[in-house]
This record gives C-alpha cells, sequence and structure tokens, in this order.
C-alpha cells in the first residue's frame, strides 16, 4: 500500500495557557484531577489523551501504542491555567464548596487550587438569571468589555511565559437564543458590541475575544455562542479552531451508547422517557426554563440522528422523546438518572428498559474537558483550522458543517476521532474490513 504523508505539526514547545470562563464544580474538579496526575497521586481514568491507546497498522502487527506516545500532545506539565468566575473564590474555595472531591485530595493538591484566582468576569444577568456575584467588570459597552478580556488574555500569557493559549467555557448555561441579524457576520457582531446589542451573550464575548486573537475555543455548555454565522466566520478569516457544545456526559452519554445498539438490531423505540435530579450549581440555573431550554434542545437532537427516522419510521417515526432535570439540593453534584425506554422487536412485541444511573457530573465531564483542550491545541498546531468535528465524541450536539448532518453515534465518533489521529501522523486509515487476513476469492 502507498505510504501516506504526515501532516507538519508545529512541536508542542513551551508553555499551555488554558483560559476558562466559569471556575465552577467541573473546572475545579478538572484542575484538582490534573494537579493530581502531575503529581502521580493517582491514574489518570476517563482521558483518551493521557491513557487511551491507538491501533496502528494490521491487526497482526501488535502495534497498540499510546495515543500520547505517537501523537505529539501538549505534556500536563506545560499546562497552565487561569480564568474567569463572577464569584472571588479561590479555586481551593471553589472545589470545597462544588464537594466533588473527596478532603484528602483537597489536601493533597489544595496548595495549588488555592494559587488560582478568577479574574472579573464579563457578566450579564439576562442570560444567566439564577446567578448574580461580585466579581464582575464594568465598561460602557460590551466593545469595552471585550478589550478587558484582551487585556487579561495579554497579561496572563506574558506572565506566564506561554507558547499559546486555548480558551473553554466551562461557565454557566446561558438562556436559549436563536441567531439573530447581529449573529450572522462579523461586522454586524463588532457593531453590536460597540452599541450593546441585547442579542449578545457574555459567552460570545469571550469566544469573540479568543477567535479575534487567534486562540482556539471549545464550547463545554449548550448555548449558542461560537454556533453563529459570526463567529464561525471570523473562526474562518483567523484560521483558528474551536469546537462545542455541550460536554456528553451522563444521561446522553448512556443514550449515545445504547441508541446505536437498537438501531443496529432494528429494535423498534416507542418512547424514551429521561428524567434526572441535581442539585449542584449547574442544577440550580437549569432550573430556569429559559437556561433549560438550551440543555433541551442539545439533549433532544441526539436521538433523532442516531434512529434517523426519515429512514425507519416503522421503528423510530412514532418515538416519544421527553427530558426532565430537576434541581434537587440534597444531591449535590451527584446526579440520578432513569430512563424508561419502550422498544419493540419480532412480530410487534413490547418490551421495556430501565436504567437508572448514579453519576457524578464533574468527574465525568473533568476528562472530557482534558482531552478537548489538548486535541483542540494539537488542531491548531497542525493547521486545521474552523470547525473541529472530528471531536463530535465529546460532544451532545456537535457543531459541524452545514451540508451535513452531525454524528451522534459514540462508536461512529471514536472511529471518526482515531481515523483522524491516525491521518494526521500519516498511517493507514482502519476500515474494519479485515479481508486481508482471508484468502477468500483466490
Ligand atoms: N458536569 C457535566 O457533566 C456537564 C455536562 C455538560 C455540560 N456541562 C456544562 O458545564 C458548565 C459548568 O458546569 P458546572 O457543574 O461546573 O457548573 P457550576 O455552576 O459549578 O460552575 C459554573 C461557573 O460559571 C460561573 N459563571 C457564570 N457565568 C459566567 C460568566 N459570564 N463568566 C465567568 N464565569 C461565569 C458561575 O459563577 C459558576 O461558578 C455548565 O454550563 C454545564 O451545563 C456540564
Amino acid at each position: 500500500m502507498a505510504e501516506r504523508k504526515a501532516i507538519p505539526i508545529r512541536e508542542a514547545k513551551g508553555k499551555l495557557g488554558v483560559l476558562i470562563p466559569g471556575m465552577g464544580a467541573v473546572t475545579t474538579t478538572l484542575l484538582a484531577g490534573i494537579e493530581g496526575i502531575r503529581r502521580n497521586l493517582y491514574p489518570p481514568f476517563g482521558s483518551v489523551t493521557q491513557m487511551g491507546h491507538i491501533r496502528l497498522g494490521r491487526r497482526d502487527e501488535g502495534r497498540q501504542p499510546l495515543v500520547k506516545q505517537v501523537i505529539p500532545l501538549a505534556d500536563l506539565k506545560d499546562v497552565v491555567v487561569g480564568g474567569w468566575d463572577i464569584f472571588e473564590d479561590d479555586c481551593l474555595t471553589a472545589a470545597r464548596k462544588a464537594g466533588v472531591c473527596t478532603n484528602e485530595q483537597l489536601e493533597q493538591v489544595g496548595d495549588y487550587l488555592s494559587t488560582i484566582k478568577p479574574m472579573p468576569a464579563v457578566f450579564d444577568r439576562r442570560f444567566v438569571k439564577k446567578l448574580d456575584g461580585p466579581n464582575v467588570k464594568q465598561g460602557k459597552t460590551l466593545w469595552d468589555k471585550h478589550l478587558m478580556l484582551q487585556e487579561d488574555m495579554q497579561r496572563f500569557k506574558e506572565d506566564n511565559g506561554c507558547d499559546r493559549l486555548v480558551m473553554i467555557w466551562i461557565g454557566s448555561t446561558e438562556v436559549y437564543i436563536q441567531p439573530s441579524e447581529v449573529h450572522f457576520t462579523v461586522e454586524s457582531f463588532e457593531a453590536g458590541l460597540k452599541n450593546n446589542d441585547p442579542g449578545i451573550s457574555s459567552s460570545m464575548i469571550y469566544a469573540y475575544t479568543a477567535l479575534k486573537n487567534g486562540v482556539p475555543y471549545i464550547n463545554g455548555a449548550p448555548h449558542l455562542t461560537n454556533d453563529c454565522p459570526a463567529l464561525v466566520k471570523l473562526a474562518q478569516e483567523k484560521k483558528v479552531a474551536h469546537c462545542g457544545k455541550d460536554f456528553k456526559t451522563g444521561q446522553t452519554l448512556m443514550k449515545t451508547i445504547i441508541a446505536p445498539g437498537f438501531k443496529a438490531r432494528l429494535l423498534g423505540v416507542d418512547g424514551w422517557f429521561s428524567t434526572n435530579i441535581l442539585g449542584n450549581r449547574d442544577g440550580e440555573v437549569l432550573d430556569d426554563p429559559d437556561s433549560f431550554k438550551s440543555k433541551e434542545v442539545s439533549k433532544l437532537s441526539v436521538l433523532d440522528t442516531i434512529l434517523q427516522p426519515d429512514i425507519y419510521p416503522e421503528l423510530y417515526g412514532d418515538l416519544f422523546h421527553k427530558v426532565r432535570i430537576n434541581y434537587y439540593p440534597p444531591r449535590g453534584d451527584n446526579k440520578e438518572s432513569w430512563d424508561n425506554i419502550d422498544i419493540f422487536g419480532w412480530m410487534g412485541r413490547k418490551m421495556q428498559i430501565k436504567i437508572n444511573f448514579l453519576c457524578r457530573d464533574s468527574i465525568l465531564a473533568a476528562p472530557v474537558a482534558l482531552d478537548l483542550i489538548l486535541f483542540t491545541d494539537l488542531a491548531q498546531r497542525a493547521g486545521m483550522s474552523g470547525i473541529q468535528e472530528w471531536l463530535s465524541f465529546y460532544f451532545k450536539a456537535p457543531l459541524h458543517a452545514p451540508s451535513v448532518y452531525p454524528e451522534h453515534d459514540l462508536f461512529i465518533q471514536l472511529w471518526k476521532m482515531k481515523n483522524t489521529l491516525r491521518y494526521l501522523i500519516g498511517e493507514e486509515l482502519i476500515t474494519h474490513l479485515g479481508i486481508e487476513y482471508y484468502n477468500y476469492f483466490e
């Protein structure tokens, strides 16, 4: 077979600055984990970049190196973190309040967490109605606030001697909005910043500032942000990598594991009722119907694209899909979800499946955030600018080219991601055909 050429990738030298709007439960769990891994306290469970292997070549070659041995990713020792929050708590205090890590874990890495203090945030209560905090920037226009964020980024980069930056939104979910005129072009967006257009949310100002400065942007929440024509265009113009949206964890992760199995075996689904209780600050924010709407849209889209009711109307045409999130403070970050799935099979006979998942939301989200940071930085160094659809694996509502439907099936997403990595390093793509091991047609 002809050798494929590797894509030239700029070396991951020097420090990678990670800037995070939103330093709550997920962020502090991410930081505690990164520091714990750096101090060899525990293995990096859940992270493909840290403990995943990748098959290269034929199955009989036995090449299964670690992803990080063959893909030039930034090393965790070179990662420095800063961020913004509307609360002044340093990351140790915020982690204590979030209650995800154990006291023992916080003692082991608390000295590191206490050194990270959030910068004043760009915040507009109209977009997160359930929260208010003192650590916010004041400015006459949204443009002024953008300039302040830009200064923060430059200062952070210089103070920490960073070679490059990545920004990842791990802030609260903003209310649901539809793209309107101000979001259509870079010019209308910039005019909107200068005229305080009410359609521009805080997260969009962070994303705009990142992209404009050539800094890759990742959206871990379900709201629009970089999923609007103006910012997609800006990313193209500035040749910056970006992706989103909404980390795929918990109930939706289970859905995208199970639903492809039903479709593979042509089992029909009449109904899928998903409900869960959650008591952390994210749950409180999602208790507002407008913020919940952003989440609902991102959660509902998953089944339709996996099951393809347009192609299989007899199996999935009448599927009733309902998702509920209930704010229930006693559980904190320990989400409990219930799924009732009504399915049918041979001769139309009906069956039921019940799933009761007792998960820890931030424990599932932290390795996803880490992988996204390192892979997006890789994409930028490899010159892959624009939407990073190959990272769909990590998102509930993956950004994608307008000409295609998003891919939600977790296993296709994994295959796509690993083939992209093989492609980057000039290895053969794996089709799993496997015909080369047999002599069928000789
Ligand atoms: N945990 C998961 O499994 C998971 C999965 C998918 C998506 N998410 C999303 O990740 C985000 C973070 O979740 P979390 O559990 O850490 O929530 P959290 O409430 O603990 O933390 C969010 C933080 O963002 C801050 N914030 C809000 N607006 C801000 C702004 N404009 N600038 C800077 N900071 C701001 C809040 O003060 C808060 O500290 C949410 O949007 C959530 O929906 C989480």
